[in-house]
């Protein structure tokens, strides 16, 4: 790894929407480091294989996991820290689902990416960008359609989190709650609109408009202000 390029730490990177964040800052010339969940565990992140790439592991839902990260990570200055990772279920109505199912996506989508978030932070530059995986699910105003009960309020939670973390941030650091669009990835379906490298692109500019500007915004890949 280069010294005098930026850092991108991508976490949950093993395929889909993180495995494309990888790729992308890779082509634009930036230092990565890209999580799997499990050593060993996503060939294709291993395929990527270039000086610029450091993979780590780390499960999200494991706290130890998350101080040890922190540790191996120790005088690395980040400049976008990303946090991917993300499950979904499609129980409908919210009462069917299972206290179990309800937990592991408030756990893996909210919880945890703070937990991330709060632990890494002062690894990240003053000027740096800390970004979440939200979804256009998110949006509280825009959900006139139901479906996708216990995602849509883990994903809302993960951006109310953000909030809070942004009041207690201070104004430090440009901070994006991100909906990447309908992609097509395992989780987004084989019918989805967009493919992973247009999402990831447009992530990519849209992190790159804001960086250096302080403060909390909910936007899309394209750089849409959406509404919370
Ligand atoms: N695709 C879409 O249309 C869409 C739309 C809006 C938002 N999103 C969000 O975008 C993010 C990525 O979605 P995707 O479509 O790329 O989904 P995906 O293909 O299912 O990939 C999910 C990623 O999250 C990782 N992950 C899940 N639980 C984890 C944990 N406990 N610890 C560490 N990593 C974990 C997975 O690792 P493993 O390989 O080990 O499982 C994988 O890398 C998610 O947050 C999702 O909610 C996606």
């Amino acid at each position: 790894m280069s010294n005098n390029t930026k850092t991108a730490v991508i976490v949950g990177a093993s395929r889909g929407l993180g495995l494309g964040l990888a790729k992308e800052y890779l082509a634009r010339g930036w230092n990565v480091i890209a999580t799997e969940r499990a050593a060993g565990s996503s060939a294709a992140l291993h395929a990527l294989a270039t000086p610029a790439l450091r993979i780590e592991t780390i499960d999200i839902n494991v706290p130890e996991q998350t101080t040890a990260l922190k540790a191996r990570l120790s005088g690395v200055s980040i400049d976008l820290l990303f946090v991917n990772a993300g499950v979904i279920d499609d129980v409908e109505p919210v009462a069917n689902v299972s206290t179990d199912e309800f937990t592991r996506l408030m756990v893996t989508n909210a919880l945890s990416p703070l937990r991330v978030i709060e632990s890494l932070d002062d690894l990240v530059l003053p000027a740096g960008t800390i970004a979440v995986m939200s979804s256009g699910l998110a949006s509280v105003t825009n959900n006139t359609v139901g479906g996708y009960d216990v995602y849509r309020a883990s994903k809302a939670a993960l951006n109310t989190l953000m909030r809070s973390y942004a009041v207690r941030a201070g104004g430090k650091r440009s901070l994006i709650a991100m909906a990447p669009g309908h992609v097509r990835t395992d989780m987004g379906g084989d019918s989805a609109p967009l493919d992973v490298a247009t999402s990831t692109r447009g992530m990519a500019d849209t992190i790159a408009t804001h960086a250096g500007k302080p403060g909390l915004q909910f936007l899309s890949y394209q750089n849409a202000v959406l509404p919370w």
